[in-house]
């Protein structure tokens, strides 16, 4: 936890020196000074937490020094020291934003009370903004490992719409990444401060998932013993996922086909009409044409989710996708284990490539995690591998793996391999390897960032 800086403002050279020896005592670190121009340049040069400042100075209005003050620090906690007859000002000054009031003569055992409460609040405050600056971090969309063009148009029309309020329908079977992309969309959006919720339509029975949707009053139904806000109020002024959309049953299409057109909805057994600005993102891994077709989905609600549709392939038609991400999961699980691995052998790598993986992405994930667990450390390798993994080695004997699929896709992950090699054999200098791979420095450049080689040495085994 950090301590608050603090300033002290006061015209009476003893009090001020009191006060100020005590909070040293204390183990804060305090500046005092005698007058506002003294107290503004100080809060101009050096950052302060609190300022402590005197309402009774000859010849200075407290209101008008605590609203210059917070002007120039917003996040400043103002505490108004008054004295017999000034607490009107100082209940004025608080109406206008400053944090509290003491009466003088200052009872100092007080003052290092509120201090310690004020230091709890704005640490809060710290770690809320640094652990959503992480979040938003986490979900940038370049944090969506990509190389294949499908996937660049996907995150293309993505990083288009994420800023206005359409609705988004995700589309892709499981564990191709629609869940990281519905975040991604929602932390590059105007509602990132506001909450994100995601609720799983298959997860519950209707009943349930009404109440989970809409939140019911208190005796609506057995069971019901208090009152409980439901999703849609939760993600107001946020973004709410509705994950595995096709499974809705018929009555809760109508509900959600209400709610989207008309931006209200009424608790369980309740009669308020409640508004809610909330911006939806569906998923499904279902082929939602086909309910329709078979009367399992209704077109008009269809229609209204997908204003925006994103189809995430699966992996095995991406396959240039496979290196990078095979890279930024050693990575990830490396440093979670806190495991030196450097790389994988070629081979594995190939198996890998070769690979359907009938989970997508998540599949992969979990194959690397798996094999950094078991991997000694330095290389992982084909026995670290699942057996199912390592069988299709006997199979693609006649081609290499990386040679198999489009041409297109082919020519990708060969150009990749190439340079994390020139960089390997040149120790990571990029003059050298782009001089053997007969291109510029500057496309060279271009070419790491473009397939993700990192500068981390994973790709290369040493720093590049
Ligand atoms: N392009 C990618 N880059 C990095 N990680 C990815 C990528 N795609 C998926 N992942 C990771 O794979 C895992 C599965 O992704 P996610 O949960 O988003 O898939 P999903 O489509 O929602 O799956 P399901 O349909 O099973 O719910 C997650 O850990 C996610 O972070
Ligand atoms: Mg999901």
């Amino acid at each position: 936890m950090q301590e608050a800086r603090i300033l002290i403002m006061d015209d009476e050279e003893q009090e001020r020196r009191r006060i100020e020896e005590h909070l040293v005592q204390q183990g804060y670190a305090v500046v005092a000074v005698g007058s506002v121009p003294e107290a503004i340049e100080a809060i101009r040069h050096d950052g302060f937490e609190v300022l402590l400042t005197d309402c009774n100075i000859p010849g200075v209005d407290a209101l008008k020094t605590s609203d210059e003050v917070r002007r120039i620090d917003p996040d400043l906690a103002v505490i108004i020291m008054t004295a017999f007859g000034t607490i009107e000002t100082a209940v004025k000054a608080i109406k206008a934003g400053a944090y509290d009031y003491l009466p003088k003569p200052l009872d100092l055992d007080q003052l290092v009370v509120l201090i310690g409460r004020i230091s709890e609040r704005q640490n809060l405050i710290r770690e809320n903004s640094e652990l959503k600056e992480r979040l938003r971090e986490r979900y940038k969309f370049d944090e969506i490992i990509s190389t294949s063009s499908a996937m660049e148009q996907v995150l293309n029309l993505a990083g288009r719409v994420a800023g206005s309020n359409a609705t988004v329908l995700i589309r892709g079977k499981s564990g191709t990444g629609k869940e990281l992309l519905a975040k991604a969309i929602h932390y590059n959006s105007l509602r990132a401060n506001f909450p994100l919720i995601k609720v799983n339509c298959a997860a519950l029975p209707e009943t349930l998932l009404e109440s989970e949707l809409f939140g019911h009053e208190k005796g609506s139904f057995t069971g019901a013993t208090v009152r409980r806000i439901g999703r849609f109020e939760a993600a107001d002024k946020g973004t709410l996922f509705l994950d595995e959309i096709g499974e809705l049953t018929p009555a809760m299409q109508v509900k959600l086909l209400r709610v989207i057109q008309e931006h209200e909805f009424e608790r369980v057994g309740g009669n308020q009409t409640i508004k809610s600005d909330v911006r939806l993102i569906a998923a499904t891994s279902k082929d939602i044409e086909r309910g329709i077709r078979e009367g399992s989905f209704r077109e008009d609600l269809y229609y209204r989710l997908n204003v925006v549709s994103v189809v995430i392939p699966p992996l095995h038609e991406r396959k240039e996708d496979i290196p990078g991400l095979i890279d930024y999961f050693i990575k990830k699980y490396g440093e979670e284990n806190r495991k030196q691995i450097t790389g994988m052998s070629t081979e594995a790598r190939d198996l890998l490539i070769r690979y359907n993986y009938p989970g997508n992405v998540r599949e992969l994930e979990n194959i690397i995690e798996r094999a950094v667990v078991l991997a000694k450390r330095g290389l992982v390798t084909v026995k670290d591998l699942p057996i199912h993994v390592q069988a299709d080695r006997e199979e693609g004997k006649t081609q290499p793996a990386h040679l198999k699929g489009s041409l297109h896709e082919t020519l990708k992950t060969m150009e990749r391999g190439l340079i994390v090699d020139a960089l390997k054999e040149t120790g990571g200098v990029q003059t050298q390897a782009a001089e053997r791979l007969g291109i510029s420095e500057r496309v060279l450049r271009y070419k790491l960032k473009k397939y993700r080689i990192r500068d981390d040495g994973v790709n290369a085994g040493k720093k590049i």
